[in-house]
């Protein structure tokens, strides 16, 4: 599956300088696998997602905590946080942004489409 194209090459020393970031969408689950409040581990391509259904609205993000790499979905759901199992840092499963806890990363976000009962992550 081509998902990036290598636009540029600069130089030897700055190799990459641009992509053209073309997503491709996987279907991961069913609006009625994962019920309001509630959060499902999917995989794609070797790549472990974070699915959040919050308050009816469905949201990928990364299902490994940025601090120790704990699996997040293994974490609570509280409204659009997630909190690590491990150490307690949260995160807004919204943004990606961090809500508390002892580090400063964000958590990378899919795009996530719904397309009749299906959910889709772009990746
Ligand atoms: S592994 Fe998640 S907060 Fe440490």
């Amino acid at each position: 599956m081509k998902r990036k194209e290598l636009l540029e090459i600069d130089s030897v020393d700055k190799a990459i300088v641009s992509w053209d970031v073309k997503e491709a969408f996987v279907k991961v689950a069913k609006t009625t696998d994962i019920p309001i409040g509630a959060m499902k581990h999917v995989e794609v391509e070797g790549t472990e997602i974070l699915i959040a259904n919050v308050k009816g609205k469905f949201y990928a993000v990364c299902d490994r905590c940025p601090h120790l790499n704990a699996m997040l979905s293994m974490g609570t759901l509280v409204d659009s946080i997630v909190t690590c199992p491990r150490h307690f840092s949260s995160f807004d499963v919204t943004t990606g942004k961090l809500s508390s806890g002892p580090n400063n990363l964000y958590l990378p976000v899919y795009t996530l489409k719904v397309e009749g009962s299906d959910l889709l992550v772009g990746i």
